[in-house]
C-alpha cells in the first residue's frame, strides 16, 4: 500500500479556498470526477492537506476508531463563544465523560416531551406568514429554533429573565455570522488592533450572569422537564455533577450547535418540497402518516447536508482507498459526495423520498449527523424537531415557490445554506 496521501487539485491554496468558499459543490464535485472517492485537497491557514474520503467503508472506519482528535479551526472560532468545558471542543476521556453525562436528555425516547412546545411556537409563528406574499422561511425558522431551544433546553419561565435572555443570546448569534467580526479577528492578529473577540467574551458573561441565577433558582425550587434540569441532576461516574459554570458552557454549546443547523435543515425541506410538487402531493395526501414525513426528512439531509465536514485528526494510520494516512492528517467525510454515490442510491440527484420508506438504513452512506462518538448529541431532538414544524406548517397553509429556479448553495459559517433564504408564498388552508 502506497504511504502517501491522495492525490488532489494542484492549485494553490488560495484557489482552492476561494473554490471552496464559493462554489463548494462544483468544487467537490471536480475533485470526485479527477481523483475519484478519496483526495486531498490544500486551504488557507491549514499547515497539511487535508484528506476528503466518500466512501461508506472507508468513513466507517474514520468515525468508529474512537481515539481520533478533532480537526484544527474548531477551537479557535468557538473557545469565546462556548467555553472551555463544551463538549464540542473537549476531546478524550474528558469529552466521553461529558457525553455520558449528557445523551440520556437527548434519547429519542425523550423526545415526545417537546413536541408541544415545538407545535406551539411553530403555530404562533406561522400564523403570522404573509398571505400569498413572497417571503424568505429562513429566517422564521431560525426564529423558531432559537424559541424552541429557549423553552425545551432552558427552560426559562420567567418572562423578564426569558426577555434578557433572548437579546443576549440573538446578539451572540448574530456576533458570531457576522462577516465584519471574521476578518475583524484576522485583522486584529495582524496589526495588533483591538480583539473583536472581546466583545463576544462580554456577551457571554452577560449570559453566564443570567444563566447562573436561573440555574441557582431551580436548585432551589427542583426542577422541570427542560434539558438544563435533566443536566443539573445528571453525575458523573464519580458521582459529581457539573459545576454550574459548566452547565452554562454545554447550554450555550447546544444553542450554537442546534439552532442555525436545524433551521437551515427546514429551510431546505421546504425548498425541495416547494421545487418538487410531486412529493409535496405525495406527503400532503398522507399527513398524518409519520413516515411519509420521516422519509423527506432523511431525504432532504440527503441531498442538502446542512454541514458538509465532519472531521478527525488521525490519531493512529488510517488505511483507505489504497492508502495509508499517517497519524496527524487531517481527514474529513465529504458529506455531500457520500450522499450522492449512485452505487448507493439510483439516481442520486433526484430528490425521492420514497428511497427512505423501507427503513432500511444507508449506513455510512448517509452522515449528516456525523458518526461515532462524537455523532451529533441533538440529532433525535433535530429529527423531531422538523417532523412537527413541517406537519404544522403543512396543516395550516399550502406552499409555493416564489423563485421559478431551485436555490443555489451558499456557504455560511460552517453550514450550507440557500442562498436567498427560500423564497415561498404561503396560503393558508380553508379551516
Ligand atoms: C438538522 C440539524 C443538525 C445537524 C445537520 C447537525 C449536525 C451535526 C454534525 C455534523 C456534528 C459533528 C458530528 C461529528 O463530528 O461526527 C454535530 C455535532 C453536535 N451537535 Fe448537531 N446537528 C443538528 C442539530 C443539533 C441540535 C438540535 C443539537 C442540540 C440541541 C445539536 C447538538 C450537537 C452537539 C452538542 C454536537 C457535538 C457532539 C460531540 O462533539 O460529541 N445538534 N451536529
Amino acid at each position: 500500500m502506497a504511504a502517501a496521501l491522495p492525490p488532489g487539485p494542484s492549485e494553490p491554496p488560495a484557489i482552492q479556498t476561494a473554490r471552496w468558499l464559493l462554489r463548494p459543490i462544483s468544487f467537490m464535485e471536480s475533485c470526485r470526477r479527477r481523483f475519484g472517492d478519496a483526495f486531498s485537497v490544500n486551504f488557507l491557514g491549514f499547515r497539511s492537506p487535508m484528506v476528503m474520503l466518500s466512501d461508506p467503508q472507508a468513513i466507517r472506519e474514520l468515525y468508529t476508531a474512537r481515539g481520533h482528535g478533532l480537526p484544527p479551526g474548531r477551537g479557535v472560532a468557538l473557545l469565546p463563544v462556548v467555553g472551555a468545558r463544551s463538549v464540542l471542543l473537549l476531546e478524550g476521556g474528558e469529552h466521553l465523560a461529558r457525553r455520558r453525562l449528557m445523551l440520556p436528555p437527548f434519547h429519542g425516547e425523550r423526545m415526545r416531551a417537546y413536541e408541544a412546545i415545538v407545535r406551539e411556537v411553530v403555530e404562533r409563528d406561522v400564523a403570522g406568514w404573509p398571505q400569498g406574499e413572497a417571503f424568505a422561511v429562513h429566517p422564521r425558522m431560525q426564529a423558531v429554533t432559537l424559541e424552541v431551544i429557549l423553552r425545551a433546553v432552558f427552560g426559562v419561565t420567567d418572562p423578564a429573565r426569558g426577555d434578557r435572555l433572548r437579546d443576549l443570546l440573538r446578539s451572540l448569534l448574530d456576533a458570531t455570522t457576522s462577516l465584519r467580526l471574521q476578518f475583524g479577528f484576522m485583522l486584529a492578529r495582524r496589526l495588533g488592533a483591538p480583539d473583536p473577540l472581546e466583545r463576544l467574551r462580554a456577551l457571554r458573561r452577560e449570559i453566564d450572569a443570567v444563566l447562573l441565577a436561573e440555574i441557582a433558582d431551580r436548585r432551589a425550587s427542583g426542577g422541570g422537564e427542560d434539558i438544563l434540569s435533566l443536566l443539573l441532576e445528571a453525575r458523573f461516574e464519580d458521582g459529581e455533577p457539573m459545576s454550574a459554570e459548566e452547565v452554562c458552557d454545554q447550554l450555550v454549546t447546544l444553542l450554537v450547535a442546534g439552532h442555525e443547523t436545524t433551521a437551515t435543515a427546514l429551510a431546505w425541506t421546504m425548498e425541495l418540497l416547494t421545487h418538487h410538487p410531486a412529493a409535496l402531493a405525495w406527503l400532503c395526501e398522507d399527513e398524518d402518516s409519520d413516515g411519509r414525513l420521516k422519509a423527506v426528512i432523511a431525504e432532504s439531509l440527503r441531498l442538502r447536508p446542512v454541514v458538509p465536514l465532519a472531521g478527525r485528526r488521525l490519531a493512529s494510520e488510517l488505511r483507505v482507498d489504497g492508502h495509508v494516512l499517517p497519524r496527524g492528517t487531517d481527514v474529513t467525510p465529504a458529506i455531500w459526495l457520500a450522499h450522492t454515490r449512485a452505487d448507493a442510491y439510483p439516481d442520486p440527484f433526484a430528490f425521492r423520498p420514497e428511497r427512505f420508506l423501507d427503513g432500511a438504513s444507508p449506513g455510512y452512506a448517509w452522515v449528516p449527523f456525523g458518526g461515532g462518538v462524537r455523532r451529533c448529541l441533538g440529532a433525535a431532538f433535530a429529527e423531531m424537531e422538523m417532523r412537527v414544524a413541517l406537519e404544522v406548517v403543512l396543516r395550516t397553509v399550502t406552499i409555493a415557490p416564489a423563485r421559478s429556479d431551485p436555490e443555489r448553495v451558499a456557504r455560511r459559517n460552517v453550514t450550507f445554506s440557500p442562498r436567498h433564504g427560500t423564497r415561498i408564498r404561503a396560503t393558508r388552508r380553508a379551516a
